[in-house]
């Protein structure tokens, strides 16, 4: 059992619980036409979470690596009328077609686009006294996480949710050598998590048509 059943059972789930949606197919249509790299969340992970946002019952979302801006869609899929996205792109083409995507999910009055280095749009928003956002999706790059981390506590409130993608690495998180920079990102991302009082924290590994992988899910109990 490996990879192909695993993608196996992400096009069953996929076709039984994800029926095809057009702004959805239409999103990764272009990407793929723009050439941007493949690597958005899978189906089932995108309703993750467009689930987690509305368990949570959120007004405020921040995404911190945007592409196309797949993940996105599911997300502001969650948001009432009046809510906010706020999702941050370093690379101004992916932010382009993202535009155009959200444009055509009908998703651009409440979804923002912020082109540049995540880390100085970070400290921009924070800056700007930007209000605390309910839910922050890390989805940029992995050596990054630990200061990403910083700036979502910094942006959150006691409530707020922070999730991130690629924290399992295909295993590879567990071993304390390995010189990968990604994976050194992401260890001291858990290390800061399991140090922090602030939240309480898991980690849930995943397979499917991505492979091996996981997510952090953590909540923020505590005022920063
Ligand atoms: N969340 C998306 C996938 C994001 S892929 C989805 O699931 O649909 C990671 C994105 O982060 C890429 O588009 C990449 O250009 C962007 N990125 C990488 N490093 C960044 C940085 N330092 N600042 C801002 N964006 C960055
Ligand atoms: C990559 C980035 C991601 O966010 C992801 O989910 C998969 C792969 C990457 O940079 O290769
Ligand atoms: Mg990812």
């Amino acid at each position: 059992m490996g990879e192909e059943r695993w993608a196996e059972v992400d096009r069953y789930v996929t076709e039984l619980l994800l029926p095809d949606d057009a702004a959805l197919d239409a999103t990764l249509a272009a990407s793929a036409a723009a050439r941007l790299p493949a690597i958005q969340v899978s189906p089932p992970q995108g309703r993750l979470l467009e689930l987690l946002a509305r368990i949570r019952g959120t007004r405020r979302i921040l995404e911190i690596g945007t592409l196309g801006g797949y993940s996105t869609i599911w997300l502001a899929r969650a948001l009432p009328p009046d809510g906010r996205l706020v999702t941050l792109e370093g690379n101004p083409h992916h932010a382009e077609v993202a535009r155009a995507n959200l444009a055509r999910a009908g998703l651009e009055r409440i979804v923002e686009v912020r082109v540049g280095p995540a880390a100085e749009s970070l400290a921009r928003l924070a800056a700007e006294g930007a209000e605390p956002f309910d839910l922050i999706f890390i989805d940029a790059d992995k050596p990054a996480y630990p200061e990403y981390l910083e700036w979502a506590l910094r942006l959150s409130r006691p409530g707020s949710v922070i999730v991130a993608d690629n924290v399992v690495r295909n295993g590879a998180v567990a071993d304390p050598r390995s010189a990968d920079p990604s994976v050194r990102g992401v260890r001291r991302f858990h290390e800061m998590l399991a140090g922090e009082p602030r939240v309480s924290a898991t980690v849930i590994q995943t397979v499917g048509s991505k492979g091996y992988d996981g997510f952090a899910l953590a909540f923020v109990t505590r005022d920063p």
